[in-house]
């Protein structure tokens, strides 16, 4: 922990106490009671200053299950966003819709003058990013994307190493990860609802973990390909999986970025491979290795290596693992969201970042889709 971290973690938890026993707690809402809001929802209801007022879900009963199940009593249930942000005061939202409906019920919370907590990927597409953007900008409320890998120790240090200049100027990367086998189902795996299958969902963080540290530069070119052999087989698929599969369930590209950078990406959900390759950042004076990751659970897979020349021998650092509890990580994407907002403290992810990554994720598809390389599309906001 940096010292200004620490004060600011001193100084966070003094307010917050005082805000818990001299100030209304915030008032916070669930767009969408699926899987990862089990995650929002446990964390909220762990925070003093907190209280969860109104859910919605589009699935009748849904909502009305998920607040029985934690215990929310008192909260007032509806059969959609629009409903819920017409008739709620509320102070915040975290949209856990899937990803066709993100941006939806982001521009309808920030229209309605409400902090936004958005899963992740930003969207199914950069036009969607970019309009989200504009209404976060008309609405002056705080908008953060959900990349709780930001949080964790061992991707803070890879942004420091960078920055420390140990690597010089950076000119290639390659990074990526997944899973030999691990293909979700439910909503993940159909265009109308996911929008895009590995590349966004995994894919997503993996650019992240690199792009945050070097400082997004803006995306140039990309030359993509998608792929989803698995997902639409019966050998490897429920045939009512493979059915309705029609997203990727794996990934490549070769990127340009400004600054004469390039990016060599890979993602899967499953192939005949244990590992598409741990992540690799070359620099003038040294370079990292980062072991690869299923990118799920928000940390790097093992210790790092940095290797560069020392009094003209080529010598290795083996940079140990620091401790990360998982389930902490998503506590400190919902407090860093919380204190954002009562301290108006920049959004600890901010879109104006992520909307760089999307447009990656989008280049990449359109790439392997017309089977050529293409110019990374970034909408004015
Ligand atoms: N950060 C993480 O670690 C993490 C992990 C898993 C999923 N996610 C992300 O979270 C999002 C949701 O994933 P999930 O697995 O919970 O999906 P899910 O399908 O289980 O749940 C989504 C829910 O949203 C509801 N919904 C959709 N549109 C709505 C609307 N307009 N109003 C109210 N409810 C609506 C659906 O009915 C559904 O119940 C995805 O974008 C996914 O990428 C993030």
């Amino acid at each position: 922990m940096s010292d200004t971290d620490r004060v600011l973690s001193s100084f966070t938890q003094e307010i917050r106490e005082e805000r818990v026993y001299s100030d209304r707690k915030l008032r916070v809402g669930i767009i969408g009671t699926g899987w990862i809001a089990e995650a929002h929802t446990e964390s909220y209801l762990k925070q003093p200053d907190v209280e969860i007022v109104a859910m919605a879900d589009l699935i009748p009963g849904k909502a009305e299950k998920f607040a029985a199940r934690y215990g929310v009593t008192g909260c007032n249930l509806y059969p959609d966003h629009k409903s819920m942000l017409d008739n709620e005061k509320l102070d915040a939202v975290s949209v856990c819709t899937y990803n066709t409906q993100h941006a939806v019920c982001t521009i309808d919370a920030l229209n309605a003058g409400i902090n936004v907590l958005l899963e992740k990927p930003m969207t199914a597409t950069v036009e969607e990013a970019a309009d989200i953007i504009r209404a976060e900008k008309a609405s002056g409320k705080l908008l953060s994307i959900g990349f709780q890998p930001r949080m964790d120790a061992n991707m803070k240090q890879i942004k420091k190493i960078v920055e420390s200049g140990a690597l010089g100027k950076i000119y290639y990367i390659q990074t990526g990860g997944g899973r030999r086998r691990g293909i979700p189902n439910s909503t993940f795996i159909e265009k109308k609802t996911a929008g895009i299958g590995a590349l966004g969902d995994i894919g997503c963080y993996s650019l992240d973990m690199v792009l945050n540290a070097v400082g997004y530069p803006r995306p140039l070119t990309a030359s993509g390909y998608t792929s989803n052999f698995f997902g639409t087989s019966t050998e490897y698929q429920k045939p009512e999986d493979a059915a309705r599969f029609d997203v990727d369930d794996f990934a490549a590209a070769f990127i340009r970025l400004e600054g004469g950078l390039v990016l060599d990406f890979r993602i899967s959900w499953a192939m005949h491979l244990d590992t598409p390759g741990d992540t690799v950042m070359l620099g003038t004076k040294g370079a990292l290795r980062i072991p690869s990751t299923e990118c799920w659970n928000g940390s790097v897979g093992g210790p790092m290596t940095l290797y560069y020349d020392l009094a003209g021998e080529q010598v290795e650092t083996v940079i140990p693992i620091l401790d990360e509890d998982e389930s902490g990580l998503f506590d400190k994407k919902i407090r860093s969201f919380l204190d954002a907002i009562i301290f108006k403290l920049p959004p600890p992810v901010p879109s104006n970042q992520i909307l760089y990554n999307q447009a990656i994720i989008n280049a990449i598809a359109d790439s392997a889709a017309l089977g050529r390389e293409v110019e990374v599309k970034i909408p004015e906001v």
